[in-house]
């Protein structure tokens, strides 16, 4: 119907031959009718979960486990969520990290909707517009709530579904402090066996609140085909390379198996990853030490894009991403700060629907902060004020290191109030947080 056709980002663009629109609450939400092609429910759960490390803990689940179970549908779905909330007294909400769903479906307690509290439900319906690797997670109290294991790995495959022929492998990891990890399905080294000559796809997902997690394929070339659940184009092979993925990023790896092993390294200690071997035997390749960290900027081939740094910008802001001591909530605290204040004095960016926007962020901090846009993907224009050669690469969690700067663009193209915030979520938590708002 006409309502679905108006969600649709190209819906948005062919919307200029029509006369022009005011933004109306019907494009803000999901489509309220139709049957869904795929239904799951997910009840949120207080659980006694039981670590790698063998340690147990107090933890927050999505239907008991962490992480949650798996979300899969293919492009042009209509996906219905319907989220319980059995007993998290704090409240629970699911967000769809990477997804650009219309705002209402969006999770934000507090923005979009209110937290589910105990015995309440809430259903959320959208259409699948994207293909690609994305998570999902609780957006009340995120940095609690994510970091006790209320989130969970979100797979868009594209209208037919994947190759029959490919080993498709969903790699979430997530450290619980003091130790304990969940990767993939299973915890510490995971043993898989693969025929030499199958085509394989690993989707990394990291979902730790502050880590960087470092990534580390060997026995094989491979390529990043995906960054944060959009494909590059033209990817080509790497080798001892270390894939280096900040909080909330996610990065595609493919590669043919080899008639020998190879390991999948996740973080420092070699206790974590995955072996896999044509027949669960043969010597496994060396580890590497102090491999080089990859970067996209001049990854892949040019491609064309909707716009590029040449194009006419309708509006540009500048992020400036900083932290000093001060006074947060009452009490002397670190304060992460945009443009010098901390949320929710952060000044919100206004911007009209269909307009093309460029942002500068600059961390003149002295941390990383992964910058995370809900709703929009930004295409990566410069980093350091060197041009991006490669690929067109878009991002929807940037990793932004003391002293970088980087220029991102995107088009307003999905109306509402939306989040932008550091993915850090405690950085979050203590201020760097603002809106970015439709007129
Ligand atoms: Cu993954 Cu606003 O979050
Ligand atoms: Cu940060």
């Amino acid at each position: 119907g006409t309502k679905l056709a108006h969600h649709h980002h190209s819906g948005a663009v062919t919307a200029s031959v029509e006369p022009v629109k005011e933004v109306s609450v019907d494009s803000l939400t999901g489509p309220a009718e139709g049957t869904p092609d795929v239904l799951y429910t997910l009840t949120a759960e207080k659980k006694t979960v039981k670590l790698a490390s063998g340690r147990t803990v107090e933890a927050w689940t999505y239907n008991g486990q962490i992480p949650g179970p798996e979300l899969r549908f293919h492009k042009g779905q209509l996906v219905e969520v319907k989220l319980i909330n059995k007993d998290i007294t704090e409240g629970v909400t699911l967000h769809w990290h990477g997804l650009d769903v219309p705002n209402a479906e969006d999770g934000v307690a507090g923005a979009t909707q209110n937290a589910v509290m105990p015995g309440e439900t809430y259903t959320y319906r959208f259409v699948a517009e994207q293909v690609g690797s994305f998570w999902y997670h609780s957006h009340q109290d995120s940095k609690e709530a994510v970091a006790k294991g209320l989130f969970g790995s979100l797979v868009a495959e594209p209208e037919e579904g994947m190759p029959q022929d490919v080993k498709d492998i969903t790699v979430i990891t997530h450290i619980w402090e003091g130790g304990g990890v969940a990767i993939g399905d299973n915890d510490g080294i995971q043993q898989m066996k693969i025929a030499p000559g199958t085509p394989v796809r690993l989707r990394l997902t990291n979902t730790d609140d502050w880590v960087r997690q470092s990534y580390k394929l060997l026995g094989t070339k491979f390529k990043v085909a995906a960054i944060d659940g959009t494909e590059l184009h033209e990817p080509g092979d790497l080798t001892n390379v270390s894939l280096d993925l900040t909080t909330g990023g996610r990065y595609d790896v493919t590669f043919i198996m080899p008639d020998s092993p190879v390991t999948l390294n996740v973080g420092q200690g070699g206790k974590l990853g995955i072996v896999m071997s044509p027949n669960g035997q043969g010597e496994l390749p060396e580890q590497v030490p102090n491999l080089p960290v990859f970067d996209p900027t001049h990854y892949g081939t040019p491609a064309s894009a909707p716009f590029d740094a040449n194009s006419h910008f309708d509006r540009e802001f500048t992020m400036v991403l900083d932290n000093q001591l001060g006074f947060f909530n009452g009490k002397l605290a670190m304060n992460y700060t945009i443009n010098g204040k901390v949320f929710p004095d952060t000044p919100m960016f206004m911007v009209r629907e269909g307009e093309l926007v460029k942002t500068t962020i600059v961390n003149r901090g002295a941390v990383d902060h992964p910058m995370h846009l809900h709703g929009h993907h930004m295409l990566v224009l410069s980093r350091n004020g060197e041009a991006v050669t490669g690929s067109p690469w878009w991002s929807d969690t940037l990793d932004t290191a003391p002293g970088e700067v980087y220029e991102v663009a995107f088009i307003a193209d999905n109306p509402g109030l939306w989040m932008d915030h550091c993915h850090n979520l405690a950085h979050a938590a203590a201020g760097m947080t603002m809106h970015l708002m439709y007129e």
